[in-house]
């Protein structure tokens, strides 16, 4: 156990490992062919979530966690952050993001309401309006974060040079710009889950 769990790759093929465990018995016991539609449908989807919590679970630490942690930490102990911590923090958090709305637009694609939930429901009733609702909140997140914070994370924490004032803009930037996904997180993931649980028409709806 301890060789599984002491080794962080060994825990990630432990996982692996367990979940194709699941995919046998959710296989063996859900209606519907393997491999078919619904089958891809349902492995996208799952990689979507787990996507989604890597990137949302790492927002929350940078909000809840580190930015308002960082004034007590004394100024010789910084680095250890804005060295080490948020720069692996960081490159999760920006790749994680790239595969939530990837995965997210084929999950959108499969169920074929994607240039419906890009048109908000106005093209289909509103069968597809919370998720287009969510999929913009989720797009406009993704786009900060990798055209906002990640540009401005380089400049403030020393991986592109800049002077100090550029430095000092360049954190408080992508500390607002962190915040309002964070606030934005709220009412997307409302829309992710409202799509397929509040009644509306879609996969499985
Ligand atoms: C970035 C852009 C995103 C896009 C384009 C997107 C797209 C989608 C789509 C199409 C669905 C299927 C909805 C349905 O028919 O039930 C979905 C569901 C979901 N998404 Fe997203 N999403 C995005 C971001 C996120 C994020 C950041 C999270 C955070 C965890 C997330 C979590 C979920 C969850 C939990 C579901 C529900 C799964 C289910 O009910 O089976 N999504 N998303």
């Amino acid at each position: 156990m301890a060789a599984i769990l002491t080794k962080l790759g060994n825990t990630v093929i432990a996982g692996i490992v367990a979940l194709v465990v699941m995919f046998v018995i959710v296989g063996a016991t859900a209606g519907g062919g393997a491999f078919d539609h619904s089958w891809w449908n349902f492995l996208f989807r799952y990689l979507h979530v787990l996507s989604g919590v890597m990137w949302i679970g790492l927002l929350y630490y940078f909000n809840f966690v580190q930015i308002p942690n960082m004034p007590n930490i004394p100024d010789e102990q910084k680095p250890a952050i804005g060295k080490v911590i948020a720069p692996a923090a960081l490159f999760w958090f920006r790749w994680a993001a790239m595969s939530t709305i990837v995965t997210g637009l084929i999950v959108a694609l499969m169920n074929g309401y994607l240039v419906d939930a890009i048109a908000i429901g106005f093209t289909d009733g509103g069968n597809s309006t919370p998720i287009g609702i969510g999929m913009w909140l989720g797009a406009i997140m993704w786009f900060n974060v990798w055209f906002v914070i990640w540009p401005n994370q380089k400049r403030a924490l020393g991986i592109v040079e800049a002077d100090a004032d550029s430095k000092a803009k360049s954190a408080r930037t992508a500390m607002l710009f962190s915040r309002t996904n964070t606030l934005l997180s709220v009412p997307m993931l409302f829309c992710m889950v409202a799509q397929q649980n509040a009644g509306f028409v879609g996969f499985g709806g």
